[in-house]
């Protein structure tokens, strides 16, 4: 059995409306804990401001422990659009090297998949969209692992709707969930809808496990900030949600599942249950 690894998975720190409170907890346990890895899964700012990164640099250069970070739909600068579309992520230049990094540990890597992009055909452009390029850089980092290595796929949106009052809507999240489904994958740790879940979720080729982490910002929405600490013991991945009000992981954890997030079937085919699947950890293919 492969050493125990521990991970901590933080989400929609928000700098500019950040817990600064539930951050300098962070903080503290990262140094005493000494996570092999820390994911940040977006929404690093509010808006995307110079002053904003700066703190975030300013934090996460402070942190104890290799960091990855995704890139959230707060992050890409609005109001000047030609940065938007030109270098989107262009306000992370100070510390470009951890974002959308891959951290490999034997055994377990954290593999970045971006759901961001610069203009999207909706009104909405804080929801997710997986372009085909994304996906394809994802996939080959997956296939590139060495043999027998599990990915955790790094996301900002949910692939799809997971009961949270905030929604990701993500534009081929399905398509990306049943390509992982496929693929030697544990799990998919994601931010953006700022309360905490842990659901199985069905493909056309088998189960993907979707972990969402809470919020570390003042922009709380059904629970009160938290951080993910991940424990993989070469078998399987436990979550825990941390917080500082004691409450207890399920209790934390959202979980319904609404019914239109569903996966599209077809006639004949068994209706998926509804509500959170009972967890498994999916095969390894
Ligand atoms: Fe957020
Ligand atoms: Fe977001």
């Amino acid at each position: 059995m492969a050493d125990k690894k521990l991970l901590f998975h933080l989400s929609d720190i928000h700098f500019g409306l950040e817990d600064n409170h539930a951050l300098d907890w962070v903080e503290r346990e990262i140094a005493e804990r000494r996570p092999d890895a820390v994911a940040i899964t977006g929404d690093l700012t509010m808006r995307a401001r110079t002053d904003e990164f700066a703190a975030a640099e300013k934090w996460i250069h402070s942190l104890q422990a290799p960091v990855t970070v995704e890139p959230g739909n707060h992050d890409l600068p609005n109001y000047y659009l030609p940065s938007r579309y030109l270098n989107p992520l262009g306000r992370f230049e100070a510390f470009r090297e951890v974002v959308e990094k891959r951290i490999e540990l034997p055994g377990i890597a954290l593999v970045p998949l971006n759901t961001n992009v610069p203009a999207q055909p909706r009104l909405n452009w804080s929801k997710g969209w997986i372009t085909e390029r994304a996906l394809t850089d994802c996939l080959d980092q997956i296939d590139a692992l060495p043999e027998g290595g599990r990915a955790l796929v790094c996301v900002h949106h949910p692939l799809r709707e997971t009961g949270t009052k905030g929604t990701a809507l993500t534009r081929n999240g399905e398509k990306a969930l049943d390509a992982l489904a496929q693929r030697n994958v544990l799990g998919v740790l994601s931010g953006h809808v700022h309360d905490a879940f842990d659901i199985m979720e069905q493909t056309p080729h088998g189960p993907v496990r979707m972990v969402g982490a809470g919020t570390l910002s003042q922009r709380i929405r059904s629970t009160p900030p938290s951080f993910n600490e991940l424990t993989w013991d070469g078998e399987n991945l436990h979550v825990c949600v941390r917080n500082l009000e004691d409450i207890d992981t399920p209790a934390m954890m959202i979980d319904d599942v609404p019914e239109n997030a569903l996966p599209p079937r077809s006639e004949g085919e068994p209706v998926a249950p509804i509500g959170r699947v009972p967890r498994t950890d999916p095969p390894v293919h």
